[in-house]
This record gives C-alpha cells, sequence and structure tokens, in this order.
C-alpha cells in the first residue's frame, strides 16, 4: 500500500516532503518520479492530468487537495466504486471568510476606485456605504458558506443564505431551493457564491440571477470560474444594474491576457488566492484517511458521486 502525489503545480515537492516527514513509514511518491503503480492505494491530488489515474489498477480513494472535486470528476474513466474525498479544514475556511470579508470592506469603501484614481493621480472622494447598510447573500451554505456567515455576523453584517436543502444557521435566515432563490436574489446587496461547482450549479451566475439582485449590488465569485457566465456580469456591470465584481476564479487560469476582465475598472480580480489548502493542517486528514483505508475504517469527508460534491 502507498500514497501518490498528483499536482501539476511547483508546490508537489513541498507536499511530498512535509507528508513523508509526518509519515516515514508509509510509502509517498510523487506521480514524476519511478513508481510502483500496482502498490498505489491513494492518490492524492490536485487538477491531476485527464485519464492518469486508469494507471493505478488498486487505487483505493482519490483525496482531494482542495475542498472542491469539479476536477477529478473530469475524468470519466474513475471507477464509480472508488471513494473521493476533500478537504474539510478550519484554517481553510478561516481564510476563505477572511478574504471575503476583505472583498467587502474593499466595496464599500470604494478601495479598488481609488487604486484606479491613484494610477491616474486623480483626487476623487466618493460616497461610501456602511456596514449597516447592506445585506449580504451567501450562495453555498456548506462549511465554508457556514463559516463566513458566522464571522460576517460577528462583524456586524446581516446576512442570509441561500442553499440547496434547508439549513439551521444561527442568526442568518437560509432560503432554500429554486422556489426561494428570487427572495434570496432581491434581498442581496452583496451576491457572494461560494457553491460547489456541478451540473446544476455550472453557469448559475447568469443575466436570470443577476436582474433579481437589488440595483447597484456587488458580485462576489470565490468557489470556481464555471459558475459565472462572463458575457453576462459584463453586460449587467455595464449597463448599470451591477457595482461591481470582485472574482479570484476563473474558467481558464490563469486568465488569459485578452481578457476583458484584466482591464474592467469595476471588476476586482486575484489569481485563486481566496483560501488556500494549508500543508500543515491538511496533511494530518490526508493521511488519517489513509490508515483507515489500511484498516477498513469508513472514510471521513467522502463526496456524494450523485451530488457531485
Ligand atoms: C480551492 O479552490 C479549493 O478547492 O480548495
Amino acid at each position: 500500500m502507498a500514497i501518490v502525489i498528483i499536482r501539476q503545480d511547483r508546490k508537489i515537492d513541498s507536499w511530498k516532503k512535509a507528508l513523508v516527514a509526518k509519515a516515514p513509514d508509509i510509502s509517498i511518491y510523487s506521480y514524476l518520479e519511478e513508481h510502483p503503480k500496482e502498490e498505489i492505494t491513494l492518490a492524492c491530488v490536485w487538477k491531476q492530468p485527464v485519464d492518469i489515474l486508469k494507471q493505478y489498477p488498486n487505487l483505493k480513494c482519490i483525496a482531494s487537495f482542495g475542498a472542491g472535486v469539479d476536477f477529478i470528476f473530469k475524468d470519466q474513466s474513475i471507477p464509480k466504486h472508488i471513494p473521493i474525498t476533500r478537504v474539510v479544514d478550519p484554517v481553510l475556511a478561516g481564510d476563505m471568510s477572511e478574504f471575503v470579508l476583505a472583498l467587502i470592506l474593499s466595496f464599500l469603501k470604494n478601495l479598488n476606485s481609488y487604486k484606479t484614481d491613484q494610477l491616474k493621480k486623480v483626487w476623487n472622494p466618493r460616497e461610501y456605504k456602511r456596514i449597516s447598510d447592506i445585506t449580504v447573500g451567501i450562495m453555498g451554505m456548506g462549511a465554508l458558506g457556514e463559516e463566513l456567515a458566522v464571522d460576517l455576523i460577528k462583524n456586524g453584517f446581516k446576512v442570509i443564505g441561500w442553499a440547496t436543502s434547508p439549513k439551521e444557521i444561527p442568526e442568518s435566515e437560509v432560503y432554500a431551493g429554486d422556489s426561494e432563490k428570487n427572495t434570496f436574489l432581491s434581498r442581496s446587496n452583496i451576491l457572494v457564491c461560494l457553491l460547489p461547482l456541478t451540473q446544476q450549479t455550472t453557469g448559475i451566475l447568469n443575466s436570470k440571477l443577476f436582474k433579481e439582485l437589488p440595483k447597484q449590488s456587488y458580485v462576489i465569485n470565490v468557489a470556481r470560474g464555471g459558475h459565472l457566465v462572463d458575457e453576462d456580469l459584463l453586460e449587467y456591470i455595464n449597463n448599470g444594474h451591477l457595482a461591481g465584481a470582485g472574482l479570484d476564479v476563473f474558467h481558464e487560469e490563469p486568465l488569459p491576457c485578452e481578457h476583458p476582465f484584466w482591464t474592467h475598472p469595476k471588476i476586482q480580480i486575484t489569481p485563486h488566492v481566496a483560501s488556500v489548502s494549508d500543508i500543515e493542517s491538511v496533511i494530518p486528514q490526508l493521511l488519517e484517511n489513509y490508515r483507515k483505508l489500511t484498516e477498513g475504517k469508513p472514510l471521513n469527508n467522502t463526496v456524494n458521486r450523485e451530488k457531485g460534491y
């Protein structure tokens, strides 16, 4: 039994080093080195090359290095019986909530516009908004959405949520399902998307949805680029219905140079950094699941294949 790490970024060596340091008794390989494919029972992956998992005949589990698993489902060749797990981590949730708070405050106080003014040496005081003026609507009330709701409430925000099925979150009203979506949207001055990317949620941030938001609301997407219809967002910002957007995720990453988001004065973009898995805090959960796997025990944080998250 052994672990293979598959990720195509520069972080592969640091993850391997940290995993080996914490579990010297386990055989752990990078997919880039020579390794015995038939020994691999756990594959820890982040945006793995398509079809690579087929090489491991005795694979028993696929673990995402992050909260999202949409990239794993892109590989249609993965046998249905192999469980998939994801990261559920308070550090990841805390980071996300700090990042969204920063974007919200930046919008309320016009910080993005002042940066643009500064580059042009323009002195242009603008009206600002207060926390008490607005309601934040969070789409997706999983581990990340719930933590965000709790933190925003602590900071004095009114918060409402929307989830596919009913949920109880202290001090915030959670709307559920399609029938309550428009009521939720009509109250959201700032809309934060934290949904998992599934067939149902692909393209959910589109003109039909933007139309339901109050005039001059602000859209934050820190989930996946696939949730957003880029042209619809541009249309609704350019026609004055939306005040702007903070986007951390894109259909194609890095965002192509010619994409209009780069230069739009009302769009704040960041390079998929809202919340990045912390090696020290995620490794214990990967290893705990590996040990459970070897002992034949039920795994933590498994993903429901039907739901896609
Ligand atoms: C980041 O995007 C994650 O899925 O953890």
